[in-house]
């Protein structure tokens, strides 16, 4: 008796407390209208991120290794090692005695698919997956406002992609997201040579003598650096060969790059699938790091530009199952916080946690709605860019000269702010503070003084470039910041490995450590290119318009050598 009872007691409890709320949210994001049920036979394929072992301690390696001075600096972790840190805490038979079958999407075990029906997922997440439909992008998705999972299970499971997380319409801007500007407006200022400066624009000739950039090339080493593209954005070949023809006639026009298709994605060489920001991308690679192998990662699948969560994922799963993972990735798209939830950015974010570990630069650029939101949402005021608030990613802002001044100075849609998920990161800690106490911020100011700042450095954002065979010269986008930065990197990188050292790998240690390798710029601001916002102001120091400022090669160069 007293045995069936407890048995039944615990059967009630564990009706009572079946189901916990993982994440919801109150409506879809602006925009999007609910067009109905989705089919219950529609099948949805899912990822589901499961708790890692040891995530802390993996953060904790990441920083042992980056950080100059520390006696494991440089010691990156094998493929093997990472695995320890991130294989899942618990097993679970929960999806197996549902009928579902999983497969592993990593190495290490981390994340797992799961394909069900819309009524096998509405039954196991109590969730209510319905079509919605988004006219100004023509986004149209199945997602829920919730969902949940057994409460048995809290500890096992971080997040499950796609469920709450909208398409936004910075993804598909991301294709064509540049700020156009006046035509010519591009001037080199009066602190570039004077031969330098009767061309009428940024070109790279120009960019070696600002950043004090060689154009000798690299001496052979095993580096590369490689461009991500995502949601059908592509790398031209023909665009690249006009470049080079253009800017690097020292250089031969047919260097080109190298094609990895990941999950099926293809680079459409037809000159109206050219993409504006992979194409400049390739362009300020090839054409800037000289003499380093780029290669162009596509992350399929074809035609899909809605789940681009899956695509970050998919591709940092490829990089993480090499052996050798190359020891630069630019990644030159950006999403704001608020086109993820705090679960999802957190798991992506411990991905780029594993590059790190890995010894991965992972540059990311930090998008062009500066302080203000994007115009095609609802326009939340201090929404910082994502993945830049990741502190494991170097995320890089924009600057600009403007006509006939000196000096280099912050552009006003530079995507700078504070973290709503993630904390100030340690390598913040002198910095970020010390521009707080400048401008007076306290616990009430508007944007969140406790979090992740970005961007850490800046670079010219006005270039010109090739696309679809036409010289353009009259776009800005941070995109082309973060190609810059990341070809010193990759440059920088090539010399320690010459030396017989490893790749820079993680950079915000080192960055942080040696502010004076950076050109600061008290000046600009970034009220945004869409939403009204007054924006951040330039501050000696560190700011969140353009971080510290824009790169010096020697300096930098001169901080590496040093270990
Ligand atoms: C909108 O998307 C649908 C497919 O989802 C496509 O058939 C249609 O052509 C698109 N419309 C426009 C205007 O791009
Ligand atoms: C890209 O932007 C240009 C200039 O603003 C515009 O003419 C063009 O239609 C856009 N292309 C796409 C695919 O949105
Ligand atoms: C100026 O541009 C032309 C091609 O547009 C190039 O041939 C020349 O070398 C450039 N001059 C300098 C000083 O960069
Ligand atoms: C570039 O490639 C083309 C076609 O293969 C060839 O005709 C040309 O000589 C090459 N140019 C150089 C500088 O090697
Ligand atoms: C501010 O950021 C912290 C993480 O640093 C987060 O826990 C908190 O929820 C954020 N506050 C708001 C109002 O978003
Ligand atoms: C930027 O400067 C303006 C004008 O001085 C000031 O009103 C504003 O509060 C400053 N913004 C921040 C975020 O410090």
């Amino acid at each position: 008796m007293l045995k069936a009872l407890t048995i039944l007691s615990v059967i009630i409890a564990s009706v009572q407390a079946s189901f916990l709320v993982l994440e919801e949210r109150d409506n879809p994001p602006d925009g999007y209208s609910r067009l109905g049920s989705t089919p219950s036979d529609k099948f949805l394929n899912f990822c589901l991120a499961l708790a890692q072992n040891d995530i802390l301690g993996l953060h904790e390696a990441v920083y042992d290794v980056s950080t100059p001075g520390n006696a494991r600096y440089g010691q990156y972790l094998s493929k093997e090692e990472v695995a320890k840190f991130v294989a899942p805490s618990a097993k679970t038979s929960w999806l197996t005695s549902n009928d579902l079958t999983s497969s592993p999407l990593t190495d290490a075990g981390d994340w797992i698919a799961v394909k069900m029906t819309v009524s096998q997922a509405n039954r196991l997440l109590a969730a209510e997956f319905s079509t919605f439909h988004n006219p100004s992008t023509n986004h149209t998705v199945d997602r829920t406002l919730s969902y949940s999972i057994p409460s048995g299970l809290k500890a096992g499971i971080s997040t499950i992609y796609p469920t709450v997380t909208f398409p936004g319409a910075t993804v598909r801007s991301a294709i064509n997201r540049t700020v156009a500007t006046a035509a010519g407006a591009n001037r080199p200022a009066a602190s570039v040579s004077p031969d330098r400066r009767a061309n009428s624009s940024w070109g790279p000739a120009c960019l070696q003598e600002l950043y004090e950039i060689s154009s000798t090339p690299a001496k052979p080493a095993a580096n590369v650096l490689a461009v991500s593209g995502f949601v059908n954005d592509f790398a031209n070949k023909r665009d690249l060969k006009s470049f080079l023809l253009e800017f690097r006639p020292d250089i031969d026009p047919n260097t080109t790059f190298g094609l990895i298709s990941v999950d099926g994605g293809i680079n459409n060489q037809l000159p109206a699938g050219s993409g504006v920001q992979s194409t400049a991308d390739i362009q300020y690679t090839v054409g800037l790091a000289t003499g380093v192998p780029v290669d162009f990662i596509s992350t399929g699948p074809p035609a899909n530009d809605v789940d681009i969560f899956a695509a970050y994922l998919t591709q940092a799963d490829y990089l993480l199952s090499l052996t050798d993972p190359p020891q630069t990735v630019l990644h030159a798209f950006a999403d704001l916080e608020s086109d993820t939830s705090p679960a999802l950015a957190e798991s992506i974010c411990n991905s780029y946690a594993q590059l790190a570990a890995r010894g991965v630069s992972y540059i990311v650029d930090t998008g062009i709605w500066g302080a203000g939101g994007s115009p095609f949402g609802e326009c939340i005021l201090w929404d910082p860019p994502f993945p830049a608030t990741c502190p494991f990613v170097t995320a890089v802002g924009a600057t600009e000269f403007f006509p006939d001044e000196t000096d280099e100075t912050g552009t006003f849609f530079s995507g700078g702010g504070f973290s709503n998920f993630f904390e100030r990161p340690r390598y913040q800690d002198t910095a970020v503070p010390a521009y707080l106490e400048t401008v007076g911020a306290s616990p009430s100011s508007p944007f969140n003084i406790s979090g992740r700042a970005v961007p850490d450095v800046s670079a010219i954002s006005r270039v010109p470039f090739f696309q679809a065979g036409q010289l353009v010269d009259s776009a800005e986008t941070t995109g082309f910041s973060a190609s810059i930065f990341a070809s010193i990197i990759a440059l920088l990188s090539n010399e320690r490995i010459v030396a017989g050292k490893k790749g820079l790998g993680f950079l915000n240690p080192l960055i942080y450590q040696n502010p004076g390798a950076f050109k600061d710029m008290p000046t600009g601001f970034n009220p945004g290119a869409g939403c009204s916002v007054l924006g951040f102001n330039g501050t000696v120091g560190w700011d969140p318009v353009t971080g510290f400022g824009s790169p010096s090669y020697t300096k930098l160069q001169e901080a590496c050598n040093k270990f």
